[in-house]
């Protein structure tokens, strides 16, 4: 499906990233993992090349232009291009404005929203010198709803969905795709401080009658980085279980 293609996946090490990267480089995508944890996103590169195919890890905190610069330079360099990217780092923060530091607001804005910026203006440039690309942008059911105390998150998720949707309409003249996916909420190492209540209550929001699986995200973000994706652009795909339909 990716014969030829090179895809960047940020927040390769982990979760939705390392489910998504695995899935794109088994469908013969040749794989950048782009993480800040040097540990982890060397292990998936490594397990991705021991399946005999090609991956490369470059360490890259996504809120810094400098990094993100020499993210696509490094990629370009290795395999020569850039035809998708997975914008995909984040974080979690849960803390009501009224107690919410301007410097936790700005970490995770810097990292969940301007990170999805910095990956797109820098890998857009090798897209139009490509003949185009597809962006997919990882956002949230909680870019489309809010959650009470989630103050920071929501914020920049629901900026991850309209930035995408304008990315689209700029850039579609250049045959570039660009849509966010909007997860419900999945069993990745980000609700690892969830309790058992907490996590039950999550359960029981989601009408399927579980949490979601970083794979069935990964599916998503295949489809829409493939040709079959090809009349999809400025969507925001829910893959939430049917959380956002009540
Ligand atoms: N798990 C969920 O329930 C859920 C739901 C909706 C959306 N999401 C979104 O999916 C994305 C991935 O989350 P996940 O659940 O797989 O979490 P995760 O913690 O398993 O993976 C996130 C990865 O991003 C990396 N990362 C964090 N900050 C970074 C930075 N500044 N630069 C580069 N890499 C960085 C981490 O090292 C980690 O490998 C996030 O954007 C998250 O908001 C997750």
């Amino acid at each position: 499906m990716f014969a030829g293609k090179v895809a960047i996946i940020t927040g390769g090490g982990s979760g939705i990233g390392e489910a998504s990267a695995k899935e794109l480089a088994r469908e013969g995508a040749s794989v950048v993992v782009a993480d800040y944890n040097e540990q982890d996103g060397q292990r998936v590169a490594e397990e991705i090349k021991a399946a005999g195919q090609q991956a490369l890890f470059v360490k890259v905190d996504v809120s810094k232009e400098e990094d993100v610069q020499q993210m696509v330079q490094r990629t370009v360099e290795e395999f020569d291009g850039v035809h998708i990217l997975f914008a995909n780092a984040g974080i979690g923060d849960i803390t009501p404005a009224a107690e919410l530091s301007l410097d936790k607001w700005n970490q995770l804005i810097g990292i969940n929203l301007t990170g999805v910026f910095l990956c797109c203006k820098h890998v857009i440039p090798e897209m139009q010198k490509a003949g185009g690309g597809s962006i997919i942008n990882n956002a949230s059911i909680l870019g489309h709803v809010g959650q009470p105390g989630v103050t920071s998150y929501t914020a920049a998720k629901a900026g991850v969905v309209n930035l995408s949707r304008t990315l689209a309409l700029d850039y579609a003249k250049d045959n570039i795709r660009v849509n966010s996916v909007c997860p419900g909420y999945i069993e990745t190492p980000l609700l690892k401080d969830l309790d058992e209540k907490a996590r039950n209550f999550l359960v029981s929001r989601h009408p399927i009658g579980r949490l979601g699986r970083p794979e069935e995200i990964a599916k998503a973000v295949k489809f829409l980085a493939s040709d079959d994706a090809s009349f999809v652009t400025g969507a925001s795909l829910l893959v939430d279980g049917g959380y956002t339909a009540q």
